[in-house]
């Protein structure tokens, strides 16, 4: 069976049933971008913003917030500012309006200065980038975070694969949890995700409840700059790249 592709195109909007669009950014903007992307944002996100602890993470946040609401504007076909969004309990962004959340899901990640957004239309969407760091102990982090049978794998691996695994795994893991919104409250070892990083990203087993392996999928996004993972439920969609240009 074929791999569905990933094309660098612009995409259309919004997302017809079977595509992803993933939109990348840099939160390295100047001010003047800071201050255009600023004008978006809703007075409750200026103030949450606003009330980050250095002027680096409220240039982040701003970025952030900024580039999303770009994103959903153009994939909704409206003024980004007069998107209503709310938090879901664990933290999870969301559309406020019904209507809005029933055309499309979304989701942010950042890394650095690497910011992606992905939005689909085929049901709930994680995304999650992570630049490596060299770290001098996988089997400590591997024994923290990974199930036992991701850990099994991980042992088997060539030691010069293990920073490539480990941060492949981690991005997996990690949309997978952003997917369902839960965060952390959902315990990292109660699903095994594929570590070897030859072989397609992909959600091997859950131990979660009511959940089922066969509802989700996974898929690598390659070109950003570091490892990426989308993850959703429904149907395996075709991925499209899209660089937001916010100038
Ligand atoms: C938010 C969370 C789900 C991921 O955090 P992260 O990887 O540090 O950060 P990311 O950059 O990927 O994602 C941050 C974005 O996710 C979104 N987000 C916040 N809570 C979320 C949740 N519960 N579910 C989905 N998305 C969430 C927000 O849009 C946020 O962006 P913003 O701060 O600009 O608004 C975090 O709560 C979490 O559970 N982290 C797990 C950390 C960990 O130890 N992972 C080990 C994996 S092996």
């Amino acid at each position: 069976m074929n791999e569905p592709t990933i094309e660098v195109t612009q995409p259309t909007a919004p997302p017809p049933i079977g595509e992803i669009h993933i939109y990348a950014g840099r939160l390295d903007h100047d001010e003047a971008t800071v201050e255009r992307l600023t004008a978006l944002l809703s007075p409750a996100e200026r103030l949450l913003a606003k009330r980050r602890v250095t002027p680096e993470l409220r240039r982040r946040a701003i970025l952030s917030r900024g580039f999303l609401r770009a994103a959903l504007g153009a994939s909704l076909e409206r003024a980004p500012v007069e998107i209503t969004l709310n938090l879901g309990k664990h933290g999870k962004p969301f559309f406020l309006e019904p209507d809005d959340a029933a055309l499309l899901d979304f989701n942010v990640t950042h890394s650095g200065d690497l910011w992606l957004c992905a939005l689909t239309a085929t049901g709930p969407v994680g995304i999650d980038i992570e630049t490596p760091r060299d770290e001098t102990d996988w089997n400590a982090l591997v024994e923290r975070y990974f199930s036992e049978a991701e850990g099994q794998a991980f042992a088997a691996l060539p030691e010069n694969r293990k920073k490539e695994a480990f941060f492949r795994t981690w991005v997996t893991k990690e949309a997978f949890l952003k997917a369902r919104g839960s965060g952390l409250t959902t315990p990292l070892r109660d699903f095994d995700v594929e570590v070897n990083p030859d072989a397609p990203v992909a959600l091997l087993a859950v131990r979660i409840p009511e959940e089922h392996v066969e509802a989700w999928w996974c898929l690598e996004v390659t070109g950003c700059g570091a490892p990426a993972v989308v993850a959703g439920r429904g149907t395996k969609p075709k991925v499209l790249l899209a660089t937001l240009d916010p100038s």
